[in-house]
Order: structure tokens, then C-alpha cells, then sequence
């Protein structure tokens, strides 16, 4: 079994370009899970380019599978995850001037910061995943602060391609093991569409997959229906 996390960020991008009320997140959302989506993931940036506080409340409310909330570290949007409680807050890395979430967490780094903010969130009784690259000192790292789950990074995976994107998969591969045998549950994210996506559904590990730009591009043209059936399709018979 292999779960499909949809995240409609850019349902939300395109409704901010005329900063009006259409398309609205919540119906891609609604029609998303009817189309056999698991959960649907959200990312709160500080700039709030994309998805509002109000998505946020509104999807907590009508959604009828989980809500992943993707936020960076910061006591801002740990007061919001707080008061909102989604099933599961993921924590990324943000920088302004990035077009997307460009690498994952430095958790070694800010070992301090992210054991607060983890307790933080365990407090207001939310599962905590870090969002972290397939690197074996990271997810040590992660288990140590008491993370519940890591989401990693399959940007440099989907970046690439032939041998050296091999040697990105063999580290995604070797790191859902260490993560699995150290207690975590392991999600994986970043760039993967309906060509990259076989590879890394295959891994026995991976429990889900967060998945957005490509479902979202797709639905522009065919609609969210086909494109997340299709989506969530190819991910079960990679397991089979
Ligand atoms: N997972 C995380 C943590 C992300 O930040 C993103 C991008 O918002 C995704 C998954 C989805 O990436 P993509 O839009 O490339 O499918």
C-alpha cells in the first residue's frame, strides 16, 4: 500500500495571479480526494505567494482524508499548525528568493531550533516529519530530535538522468531503509511526475508520496479527475 498526497499549491499560485477567488484550492482539494488522492498537502509560505491562512482553515474543516501542513520552522507558523491542527505538519527549509523548496532541512545544523519546534508541535499533539535529503547523517539527526517521519527530498533524483540519476535513487533507496529501521515512517517528495515516479514508488519503505506540480500541470489540460486517478494508478501498479 502506498499513499498519494496531493498538494494543490498551485491551484492556489493561479488564483493569486489576479489575487481573486477562482480557481479555489478547496474544490481541487474535494475533487482531489474523490479522485482517490490519500491526503492533501499544503505549503504556507511566509510570503504567502501561493496558499492563505484562510485555505488553510477551510481545508482543516471539509477535508474528509488528512491534511499535511509543509511550513518552515518558525514561531509563526507554529502558533498557526497550533491553532489549526492538521493531521501531520511536514518542516521545510524556505528561503524567499527560492521558485520552490530547493534542498531539504540542515537538521544537523539547527539541532537546537528543531527539537523546540518539534516539541512544540508534540505538544499540540501533531506528528512532525522533516523534509531532509537522502543523506545518512540527516536522518540520524532526525531520529534523535524525535521525529515521527522524514519526507525525503527526491529533487536531485528527478533532476537528473541515467547513471548519475541511478546513484540519486540508490541513495533514496538506502535511506528509507536506515529511516525505517531507526523507528521513522518515510514519505518522499519534489518533482516527481508521471515518468520519474515508477522508481520510487517501488521502494517498500515509502508509505506515501507528495506529488504537486506535475498532477496540478496535468490537470490544466485533462482535469484534476484523470490527472490524480492517474497519478495514484501508476504508484499501485508499481507495487504490484
Ligand atoms: N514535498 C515538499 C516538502 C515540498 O516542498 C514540495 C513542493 O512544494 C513537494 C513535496 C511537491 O513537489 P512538486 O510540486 O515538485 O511535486
Amino acid at each position: 500500500m502506498i499513499r498519494l498526497g496531493v498538494n494543490i499549491d498551485h491551484v492556489a499560485t493561479v488564483r493569486e495571479a489576479r489575487q481573486g477567488s477562482s480557481p479555489e484550492p478547496t474544490s481541487a482539494a474535494l475533487m482531489a480526494e474523490l479522485a482517490g488522492a490519500d491526503g492533501i498537502v499544503v505549503h504556507l509560505r511566509e510570503d504567502r505567494r501561493h496558499i492563505q491562512d484562510r485555505d488553510v482553515r477551510i481545508l482543516r474543516e471539509v477535508l474528509q482524508s488528512r491534511l499535511c501542513l509543509e511550513m518552515a520552522a518558525t514561531d509563526e507558523m507554529v502558533e498557526i499548525a497550533s491553532k489549526t491542527k492538521p493531521d501531520v505538519v511536514s518542516l521545510v527549509p524556505e528561503r524567499r528568493e527560492e521558485l520552490t523548496t530547493e534542498g531539504g532541512l540542515d537538521v544537523l545544523s539547527h539541532l537546537d531550533h528543531l527539537t523546540k519546534v518539534i516539541h512544540a508541535l508534540h505538544a499540540a499533539e501533531i506528528p512532525v516529519a522533516l523534509f531532509i535529503d537522502p543523506e545518512p547523517k540527516q536522518i540520524k539527526a532526525a531520529q534523535k530530535i524525535a521525529a515521527d517521519a522524514i519526507e525525503i527530498h527526491t529533487g536531485r533524483y528527478a533532476n537528473t538522468q541515467g547513471a548519475l540519476q541511478r546513484t540519486h535513487l540508490n541513495d533514496i533507496v538506502e535511506s528509507a531503509k536506515l529511516a525505517a529501521s531507526l523507528g521513522m515512517r518515510v514519505n518522499a517528495g519534489h518533482g516527481l511526475d508521471y515518468h520519474n515516479v515508477v522508481s520510487i514508488a517501488q521502494i517498500p519503505e515509502i508509505e506515501e508520496l507528495n506529488i504537486g506540480h506535475s498532477i496540478i500541470s496535468r490537470a490544466v489540460l485533462v482535469g484534476i479527475t484523470a490527472a490524480v486517478s492517474e497519478m495514484k494508478s501508476l504508484m499501485m501498479s508499481s507495487r504490484r
